[in-house]
């Protein structure tokens, strides 16, 4: 799977363990930067993989910001775009499930790394459940 990747300073660090893993298993990845701790601007960051990911360059997205809400909010922006919050990995095998979620979004200051990936593994390994779950997304998309 091509996975592209960004993050903003505040999950720069969490960003380059996610990509270690996801070479691991052996996705192939695209990162859109940062490229340091110095500080950037989340919502360039966030665009730039949503886009990918909606021009269908990428099959999905993983950003990361400090807590990973303004990323997120850059990135459900893009049209096309679901892109899921996630501290737990319930919350990434339900946002999968129940919202096709093309993009995950995590904090690099609120997520340890070991459960970042663990995350990450629940998120690309779950499938949508479609059904009622369908006419829903249907709807997200609409908007
Ligand atoms: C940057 O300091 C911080 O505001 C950002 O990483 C993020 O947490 C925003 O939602």
């Amino acid at each position: 799977m091509l996975i592209a990747i960004a993050s903003d300073h505040g999950g720069y660090e969490l960003k380059e363990k996610v990509k270690e893993h996801l070479r691991d298993r052996g996705e192939k990845i695209v990162d859109l930067g940062t490229t340091s701790e110095g500080s950037v601007d989340y919502p360039i960051y966030g665009k730039a993989c949503a886009e990918a990911v909606a021009s269908g360059k990428a099959e999905k997205g993983i950003v990361i910001c400090g807590t990973g809400i303004g990323i997120s909010i850059a990135a459900n922006k893009i049209k096309g775009i679901r892109c899921g919050l996630c501290t737990s990995v319930e919350m990434a095998e339900l946002t999968r499930a129940h919202n096709d979620a093309n993009m995950l979004a995590m904090g690099g200051r609120t997520t340890a790394p070991d459960l970042a990936m663990k995350i990450v593994d629940a998120f690309l390994d779950t499938g949508f459940e479609g059904g009622r779950h369908q006419r829903r997304t249907d709807m997200l998309d609409e908007m």
